[in-house]
C-alpha cells in the first residue's frame, strides 16, 4: 500500500512523540487550593475528597513552605468559618483578624515569594449558605458587592497578592478595582471567575467547608450549564471591568468554553479543576476502575490544551510527584 502521508511516523516512539507534544504541564500551571481551619496541629481530611484536607493554620504554613519547595508558586485560599461567626451581613468575611486575614499574613511572612490569592465570596460566612445577602428571599446584588468591596479591601490590607471573586453577583469587578485603586492596593490583581456555572460538582467543596446553601440553589447567580455565549459576555464584561485573569469553572465539562474564552479575551485564563472533579477520579481508582495517575494527566493536560493558562487543582502535588518521576 503506497501512502502519501503516515500520521503515525510521529507516534512511533517515546522519544518522537515527546518532541512533537504540543501540551506540557508544568509548576507553572497549577494553583494549589488550600482549607484553612481554626485551632492548632490539626488537619481534617475532607469525607467526601479523600487525600485532600483542612489544616489549622500552623499546619497549612507548613504546607505552603512545601509547595514552595516543590516549584509551585501559587495558593488560592479558604478558610472555614465557626458557626457563631455567620450572619446575614457577611461581616466576619472583612474582620481584620478574621481567619482569613490571619492566614494571609502568616503565609506571607512564612513564604513571601508565594503568590497568595483568596476567595472572595460571603458563602463561608452567610448563615444562609450564599455568595450573597439574603433579603426576602433573594440573594441581593448591590449590597453584596459592597460587602465584597470591603471584603477584598481586608485582604489587600492583609497582604494578599490577588483576590478571587467567586460570587457571580453583577458589577463587582469594576466595584472592587475601584476600591483597590482608591485605598491604594495598586498591585493587588483581580481573579475572576468570570463563567462560573451553577454545577453539582461542587458538592464535595460545600462538605469542606459547611458551605451548603440553606435554601434554594445558587442559579440565580451562577450561570445556566446549557449556556455558552453568556460565558463570552460575562467574560468581556468582567476584562473591562479590570479583571486581570478570567476563570471559567468547573473545568472538565466545560473545556469547549475554556477555549472559547481563550480565543475572546486578551488576558491569561485560569480554568478549576474543582472538588466533584477530583472526587470522581479518587472514588474510581479507589474501586480500581482507572489508574488514578493517568487519570491525573489526562485531565489536567486536557484542560491546558483547552485553553486554560493556569489550573486551580487539589491534584497540584501530584502533578509535580507525577511530573518528576
Ligand atoms: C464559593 C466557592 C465554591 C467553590 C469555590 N468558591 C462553591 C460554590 O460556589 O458553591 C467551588 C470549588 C470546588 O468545588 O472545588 N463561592
Amino acid at each position: 500500500m503506497y501512502l502519501q502521508r503516515r500520521n503515525r511516523i510521529t507516534r512511533q516512539s517515546e522519544a518522537i512523540r515527546s518532541l512533537v507534544s504540543e501540551t506540557k504541564l508544568s509548576p507553572n500551571d497549577f494553583i494549589v487550593p488550600l482549607f484553612i481551619d481554626e485551632g492548632t496541629n490539626s488537619k481534617t481530611e475532607i469525607a467526601s475528597m479523600p487525600g485532600y484536607y483542612r489544616n489549622s493554620l500552623d499546619v497549612t504554613v507548613n504546607e505552603v513552605k512545601e509547595l514552595w519547595s516543590m516549584g509551585l508558586k501559587s495558593v488560592l485560599l479558604f478558610v472555614k468559618s465557626k458557626d457563631e461567626l455567620k450572619d446575614n451581613t457577611g461581616k466576619e468575611a472583612w474582620n481584620k483578624d478574621g481567619l482569613m486575614q490571619r492566614s494571609i499574613k502568616a503565609i506571607k511572612d512564612a513564604v513571601p515569594e508565594m503568590y497568595v490569592m483568596t476567595d472572595v465570596a460571603l458563602d463561608p460566612y452567610s448563615s444562609y449558605g450564599h455568595d450573597g445577602i439574603v433579603k426576602d428571599g433573594q440573594i441581593v446584588n448591590d449590597e453584596t458587592v459592597e460587602a465584597l468591596v470591603k471584603m477584598s479591601i481586608s485582604h489587600a490590607e492583609a497582604g494578599a497578592d490577588m483576590v478571587a471573586p467567586s460570587d457571580m453577583m453583577d458589577g463587582r469587578i469594576g466595584a472592587i478595582r475601584k476600591g483597590l485603586e482608591e485605598n491604594n492596593f495598586i498591585n493587588t490583581g483581580i481573579m475572576s471567575y468570570s463563567a462560573k456555572y451553577a454545577s453539582c460538582f461542587y458538592g464535595p467543596f460545600r462538605d469542606a467547608l459547611d458551605s451548603a446553601p440553606g435554601f434554594g440553589d445558587k442559579k440565580t447567580y451562577q450561570m445556566d450549564y446549557a449556556n455558552r455565549i453568556e460565558a463570552i459576555k460575562e467574560t468581556l464584561m468582567d476584562v473591562e471591568e479590570g479583571a486581570d485573569i478570567v476563570m471559567v469553572k468547573p473545568a472538565l465539562s466545560y473545556l469547549d468554553i475554556i477555549r472559547e474564552v481563550k480565543n475572546a479575551a486578551n488576558v491569561p485564563v485560569s480554568a478549576y479543576n474543582i472538588s466533584g472533579e477530583y472526587a470522581m477520579i479518587k472514588a474510581a481508582a479507589e474501586k480500581g476502575w482507572i489508574n488514578e495517575d493517568k487519570a491525573i494527566m489526562e485531565v489536567l493536560t486536557s484542560i491546558k490544551r483547552a485553553g486554560a493558562d493556569l489550573i486551580a487543582t487539589y491534584f497540584a502535588k501530584d502533578a509535580i510527584r507525577i511530573l518528576n518521576h
